[in-house]
């Protein structure tokens, strides 16, 4: 038996220990904004927070979610998520949205390790979150406004 808290809500399941987490994450508990893309921790859009890091669910056994706190898209809270998100919306960032959410996850990290984050930083930290639509430059505005905006406590 595996238990973790997903969202802030207890879960424990009789799945295997070498199940990836986002399977478990998706077809287990059917909260489908974290997406399937390389599933070879490559692209970065399977994305959700583990104990408060970013990790690639398709990669992590659930066996290492054991006793932690798993966040997905669906449950993504506090002031850095909110300001990554109004951000997201004023900037018109998604074009075919499929990499976006583990952008988002992203992104609330960088921004609760980094609050000010430079060009570079941003560039370094995001450089595993893939986006085939090229929406990079909106993400990097998004970010500066998002941090911008918690800078002046809005
Ligand atoms: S699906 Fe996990 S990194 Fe691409
Ligand atoms: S918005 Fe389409 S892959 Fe990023």
């Amino acid at each position: 038996m595996i238990r973790f808290n997903l969202n802030g809500q207890a879960h424990a399941l009789d799945v295997s220990p070498d199940t990836p987490l986002l399977w478990v994450i998706r077809d287990h508990l059917q909260l489908n904004g974290t997406k399937y893309g390389c599933g070879i921790a490559e692209c970065g859009a399977c994305t959700v927070h583990l104990n408060g890091a970013a990790v690639r669910s398709c990669q992590i056994p659930v066996s290492s979610a054991d006793s932690g706190e798993v966040v997905t898209i669906e449950g993504l809270t506090g002031p850095e998520a909110k300001a990554v998100q109004a951000a997201w919306v004023a900037n018109a960032v998604p074009q075919c949205g499929y990499c976006q959410s583990g952008q988002i996850m992203s992104a609330t990290v960088l921004l609760r390790q980094t609050p000010r984050p430079t060009d570079e930083q941003i560039s370094e930290f995001m450089r595993g979150n893939i986006c085939r639509c090229g929406t990079y430059q909106r993400i990097r505005a998004a970010i500066h406004q998002a941090s911008q905006a918690l800078h002046e406590g809005a």
